[in-house]
C-alpha cells in the first residue's frame, strides 16, 4: 500500500456557485491534515475561480470533472488542460461512468484524455473504470476492467514520480446507495493491481481509489482494505459534515 491517501469529492452538477461557496465556508471549520489524507474537490467549472481563493489557505486542491483531449483550437464548449491548469486546478477526473454513459465517451477517447492530462507537468489524472450491472451479472467484470485499463494505459509513456490515480467505480454502485460488498471491492482491486503489473510503469506512483455510494457508514470498513488508497465520493461529498466524517475515517 502506498503511504498517501486521498478523499476526492466529485460534485457533478449538484452545486451552484453560492452553494459551493457555502460548502467551503462550513468545511473550513474542520481541521485537515494533508500528511494523513489529501482532500481534492472537483466542482463545476464555473465555481473553480471562486473556490480557489477560498481554499488557498486550507489543505484542499481543486480538480476538473472532465477535460478535452485537445490542446487548443476550434472545439466549441471544451476546456483544455492548459486552461484548467491556468485556473489553478491540479487534478482531473477522466472517464467517469456518467461521461461514458450520457456523453458516449469511448475507451479510445478516454485514453486520449488520460494521455493529455498525464503529459502535463501540473495535473494528476484520476482515471475512472468500472463494470455495469449486466457486465457484473454476466461475470464479465475482469474482462471489462482489463479492457478499460488496457486501452487507457497502453497509450501512456510512464514517468518516474508522476502520480496516477485509478478509481474503481462499479457503475451499479454509483448514486444508488448500494456500495459494492467489501469482498467484491477487494477482489476487483486485486484484479486491477495484477493487471497494472503488465505495464512498465517505471516509478510512476499509482494509487487505487474506490467510488460508488461511499458514505460515513461504510467508509471505515472499505478504507480498512489494504488495496485502497482513497475514495472518489459523489452524493456524500456535497454535505460538508458527511464529507468530513468520511475523511476522518482514513
Ligand atoms: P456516489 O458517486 O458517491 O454518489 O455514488 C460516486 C461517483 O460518481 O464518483
Amino acid at each position: 500500500m502506498n503511504s498517501k491517501c486521498f478523499c476526492i469529492a466529485n460534485w457533478k452538477m449538484y452545486l451552484n456557485n453560492i452553494e459551493s461557496i457555502n460548502f467551503i465556508k462550513k468545511f473550513s471549520k474542520f481541521e485537515l491534515n494533508n500528511d494523513k489524507c489529501k482532500v481534492v474537490i472537483c466542482p463545476t467549472y464555473t465555481s473553480i475561480p471562486l473556490l480557489l481563493d477560498l481554499v488557498k489557505n486550507m489543505n484542499i486542491s481543486l480538480g476538473s470533472q472532465n477535460i478535452s483531449q485537445f490542446q487548443t483550437g476550434p472545439y466549441t464548449g471544451e476546456i483544455s488542460t492548459d486552461i484548467i491548469e491556468e485556473l489553478g486546478c491540479r487534478w482531473s477526473i477522466i472517464g467517469h461512468s456518467e461521461r461514458r454513459q450520457f456523453f458516449n465517451e469511448s475507451d479510445l477517447l478516454i485514453s486520449e484524455k488520460l494521455k493529455s492530462v498525464y503529459d502535463t507537468s501540473l495535473l494528476t489524472p484520476i482515471l475512472c473504470i468500472g463494470e455495469t450491472l449486466n457486465e457484473m451479472k454476466d461475470n464479465h467484470t475482469k474482462k471489462v476492467l482489463g479492457n478499460q485499463l488496457d486501452s487507457a494505459l497502453s497509450n501512456l509513456v510512464f514517468k518516474n514520480d508522476k502520480d496516477l490515480l485509478i478509481a474503481y467505480e462499479p457503475v451499479w454502485a454509483i448514486g444508488t446507495g448500494i456500495s459494492a460488498d467489501i469482498n467484491v471491492i477487494s477482489k476487483n482491486m486485486k484484479i486491477i493491481k495484477d493487471f497494472i503489473k503488465k505495464f512498465d510503469t517505471k516509478n510512476c506512483n499509482i494509487y487505487l481509489l474506490y467510488g460508488g455510494s461511499v458514505t460515513e457508514d461504510n467508509a471505515s470498513e472499505i478504507s480498512s482494505l489494504n488495496e485502497i488508497d482513497g475514495f472518489l465520493i459523489g452524493s456524500s461529498s456535497i454535505d460538508p459534515v458527511k464529507f468530513y466524517s468520511i475523511y476522518k475515517q482514513f
